[in-house]
């Protein structure tokens, strides 16, 4: 689709009705509740797919909302853990604190990972814009010092990702890879498609070459392709890496990489934030409105 048309759908969105947009984002996102969340995983337990669950709702400003986040992780921790599900936790540093008060948001992360660390789980905190980087990378590395059981994410179209490696391959970091959804400046960030592309191949190899478990987060089969030519080089075992895409995109390369013989997780985000959050995510990356439109008119994914 045209960017003029995918600019045109992303700014007549606020006139969308509500229920078409919860229709297009019900792929997207599980559903409200955490009973919800749970249907989805042990569907996609049934094909073979981990998950990693999302609870929405991020950049809050009150510290009672980042406390009601904590206790709802925890809640979905102690779920998965009683429903025997094969799935942990990301988290969004802003949602537990981080733009209100970096000590806020380390006591709320600490203690999710204290949660999930009583039922031998794990904890992402994923990556958000460019204001939150370096925070979240200095709470990864404070919060990895108490708890084994933490990871975080690096975005390929970051210019500084290829340097921050070094501090996270330190400590083994585990490390999702992913091409970033942010708008970013130039100055900071890759904006050639083929570049960022290029680029998630070398941050994958660095990290796969430092010892480092890697999730490998992309639906893009040059990014899959790249990395699976650096697991072959390495001769890594597939405990030492997994992929991991969204959930609704691309079910049929969800069951190339499973039937391939790797690990693949979901990410499963649900909570009554759907709203906010779909549309945000349209608003900060307008070609996603190519798949709205495509989902609306009931074409599937471009990928096929
Ligand atoms: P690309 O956007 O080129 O997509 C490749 C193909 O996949 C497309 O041709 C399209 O068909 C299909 N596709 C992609 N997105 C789709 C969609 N929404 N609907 C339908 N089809 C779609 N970002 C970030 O900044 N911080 C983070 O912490 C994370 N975390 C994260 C976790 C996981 C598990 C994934 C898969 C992704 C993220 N992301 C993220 C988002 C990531 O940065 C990126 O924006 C998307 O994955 C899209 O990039 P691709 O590599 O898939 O390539």
């Amino acid at each position: 689709m045209s960017s003029i048309l995918s600019r045109l759908v992303v700014g007549t969105l606020p006139l969308v009705p509500r229920a078409l947009v919860k229709r297009v984002a019900s792929r997207y996102v599980a559903g409200e509740t955490l009973e919800d969340a749970a249907r989805v995983m042990k569907s996609l337990a049934g094909e073979g797919a981990m998950a990693t669950l999302d609870v929405l709702g991020e950049s809050v400003t009150r510290p009672e909302q980042t406390e009601a986040a904590r206790d709802e992780y925890i809640r979905a921790l102690d779920a998965i853990e009683r429903e025997k599900l094969n799935a942990n936790v990301s988290v969004k540093p802003t949602a537990v604190g981080l733009a209100i008060d970096e000590r806020l948001a380390r006591e709320n992360c600490a203690a999710i990972c204290r949660a999930a660390g009583r039922h031998g789980n794990f904890v992402r905190l994923d990556m958000e814009d460019s204001p939150h980087t370096e925070g979240t990378i200095r709470l990864a590395l404070d919060l990895k010092r108490e708890f084994p059981n933490v990871g975080t994410v690096l975005q390929a179209y970051l210019r500084r990702s290829l340097k921050d490696i070094d501090r996270l391959a330190a400590v083994k970091m585990n490390v999702r890879v992913c091409k970033g959804i942010y708008v970013e400046r130039r100055k900071i960030a890759w904006k050639d498609h083929d570049t960022i592309v290029r680029n998630f191949g070398v941050l994958v190899d660095k990290l796969l070459s430092s010892g480092c478990y890697v999730g490998i987060a992309t639906h893009d089969e040059a990014c899959i392709q790249m990395a699976l030519t650096s697991i072959d080089r390495l001769r890594l075992t597939p405990d030492r890496y997994e992929f991991q895409m969204l959930l609704g995109v691309d079910p049929l390369l969800r069951k190339i990489l499973t039937d391939g013989g790797h690990r693949l997780r979901v990410y499963v985000p649900y909570g009554r934030d759907w709203y906010a959050y779909s549309t945000r995510r349209l608003k900060e990356n307008p070609s996603i409105a190519g798949h709205v439109l495509r989902a609306t008119f009931g074409l599937g994914p471009a990928t096929g």
